[in-house]
């Protein structure tokens, strides 16, 4: 029973969502949670919307999602901001979305230091707009020394380019004697993302019902328990991640392996 969430009461919690917090077992909690933050333009359809309105109330997910994450003193959280196949959507959605990662971060940054957050942009930083990349650089300056949730923020990121610089990397390292060819294996690989450092997702969650990677964190998630739910991101609350996470403790990991 000490194992559980319970005395984790919150105020203005509904009991289905204590309920739900109650069988959360606080020793199996995923170190790493990685979220595809899918459904918000959906989300903006279905009520006669513009799309930006969408991606607007997914950043109030967001903020509960960050909280929450840091309620429970999970240590790494990736959400999908954006990637490097978003560039096909117009030039309107990009731009809003470019400021809306600025006022996001310009909003939220002192509240995320004082829950100790640390904000990583992950991603081909450089290609962003300078004024994002500047927010993006100085929330991450900010925040470099806090000690608790490690955020990274994954923009203009994809999974493939993530693998292609590794290699390019490691290839160089051996062009220039750094390196012995024969030497290189799945650690060298893995430290040469820009995850380096970090556990791999123990729980990958898609929101808005595909069930699809979409580049996201390809080699990281070998092995990470994939939670797809129908709710679209807008909507997605922590008493979603909440079912999520009692799922996942249910679930046995092999990893290739038998069963115990
Ligand atoms: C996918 O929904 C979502 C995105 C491409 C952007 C996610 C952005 C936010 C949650 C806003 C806040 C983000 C940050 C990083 C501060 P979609 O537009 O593809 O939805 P659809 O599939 O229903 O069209």
């Amino acid at each position: 029973m000490n194992n559980r969430i319970a005395g984790f009461k919150q105020t203005g919690v509904e009991p289905e969502e204590q309920d739900l917090l109650d069988n959360i077992d606080k020793q199996k909690l995923p170190r790493h949670i990685a979220i595809i933050m899918d459904g918000n333009g959906r989300w903006a359809l279905q009520r006669g919307l513009h799309r930006s309105l969408g991606h607007r109330a997914g950043m109030e997910s967001l903020k509960d999602i960050v909280n929450f994450c840091c309620d429970l003193k999970i240590e790494v959280l990736t959400v999908y901001g954006f990637s490097t196949e978003n560039w096909k959507r117009p030039r309107e959605e990009i731009d809003n979305l470019m400021n809306m990662i600025i006022e996001y971060l310009n909003k939220e940054l002192e509240e995320l230091c004082q829950k100790g957050v640390r904000v990583n942009p992950i991603g081909v930083l450089q290609e962003l707009p300078q004024k994002t990349r500047d927010t993006l650089a100085n929330s991450a300056a900010q925040s470099r020394d806090n000690q608790g949730l490690i955020f990274n923020l994954a923009l203009n990121y994809g999974g493939r380019l993530e693998i292609t610089d590794a290699v390019r990397a490691i290839a160089t390292a051996v062009e220039n004697g750094c390196m012995q060819a024969n030497r290189v294996d799945i650690a060298t690989v893995t430290a040469h993302l820009y995850t380096a450092g970090q556990p791999d997702p123990d729980l990958l969650i898609r929101t808005a019902g595909d069930s699809r990677l979409s580049n996201f964190l390809i080699w990281q998630a070998a092995y990470s328990e994939i939670w797809i739910t129908g709710v679209l991101w807008p909507d997605f609350r922590r008493r979603h991640l909440s079912g999520a996470l009692v799922d996942y403790q249910r679930r046995e990991r092999r990893f290739g392996g038998l069963q115990k």
